[in-house]
């Protein structure tokens, strides 16, 4: 798989404030990967989003150090409509910003704005309401959808620029659960299409279900990276801080703590479903 992200040693000191925001930070993203990033408030995660997106130096300013390559070029070397073009990035307030009449006005519009020709507005914009499924919405007026659907629409717009890399920073944060699963749904589907996806969440069922990868931040600092399951069956880390692992991985601690012999920490249902079914085989053998 190619590379189409590279962060080295990235650090980033917004203007004005006392101390950095990220610090140090390297990671590759390869083409077509699912990559979760987690880590408490203010750990940095959106400021790595904006630095790969160019909004940071380029409409945050500040002491930018180190390099972030994207498809091999450094971001300075992109205008931030370039890099729209490549990544899209649906952020946790982006549906609020809304500012068309109907759906189909607010994906079209970005498009007009950079000249592309009417007939491929069009079919970019057919693409984009399909994938999110809002095809039966599109003259409908955002004020009359529900968070899930506006946001959807927020990801309509960002992917209707056909871009090759997807960010959901808490995309998901702000509306109802069904909502929630409709977005991550339709992040799964575009990764099944070969879409790069970086996910931020603070739910570790999400990136349990989701994520192949995950990379821990706190207060700036890349604390760790590894397999999903790695990750979220670390005790010690998640605890620390205060992270709270998928439901089914703490029952799974917690019997291991009571002494009871487990062959693999489950961070999904049905990981635990056949983790359950051989502790009870093996405690049914036991007691014949
Ligand atoms: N525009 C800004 N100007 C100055 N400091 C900022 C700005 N945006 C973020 N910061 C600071 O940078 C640090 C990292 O913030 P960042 O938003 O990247 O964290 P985060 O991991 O995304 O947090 P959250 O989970 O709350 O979204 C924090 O100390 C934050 O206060
Ligand atoms: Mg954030």
């Amino acid at each position: 798989m190619s590379t189409v992200i590279e962060v080295n040693n990235f650090s980033f000191t917004y203007k004005n404030a006392q101390r950095k925001a990220v610090k140090d930070v390297s990671f590759t993203v390869k083409k077509g990967e699912f990559l979760g990033i987690i880590g408490p408030t203010g750990a940095g995660k959106t400021t790595i989003c904006r630095g790969i997106t160019g909004i940071v130096p380029q409409i945050f300013p500040g002491k930018f150090e180190g390099e972030i390559l994207v498809q091999g070029k450094p971001t300075q070397e992109y205008s931030i409509a370039e890099l729209a073009g490549i990544i899209g990035y649906v952020h946790q307030d982006a549906e609020s910003q809304l500012l068309m009449t109907n759906i189909e006005k607010e994906i079209v519009f970005p498009l007009e704005n950079l000249g592309i020709p009417r007939e491929e507005i069009k079919e970019r914009l057919e693409r984009a309401l399909r994938l999110v499924h809002l095809e039966q919405y599109r003259n409908r007026h955002p004020y009359y959808l529900s968070g899930g659907q506006r946001q959807r629409v927020v990801l309509a717009t960002a992917l209707a620029m056909n871009p090759d890399i997807l960010i959901l920073d808490e995309a998901t944060s702000e509306i109802d659960p069904l909502g929630a699963e409709e977005i991550m749904a339709v992040a799964r589907e575009l990764n099944e299409l070969g879409k790069t996806i970086i996910l931020i969440e603070h739910n570790m069922e999400e990136l349990a279900l989701y994520a192949d990868r995950i990379i821990v931040l706190e207060d700036g600092v890349k604390l760790a990276e590894g397999p999903a399951k790695q990750i979220l069956a670390d005790r010690e880390m998640t605890e620390k801080l205060d992270l709270y692992p998928p439901e089914v991985t703490q029952l799974a601690l917690a019997l291991l703590k009571k002494g009871i012999e487990l062959d693999d920490i489950p961070v999904e249902l049905t990981e635990a479903e056949a983790l359950l079914g051989r502790v009870l085989a093996a405690a049914g053998r036991g007691g014949e």
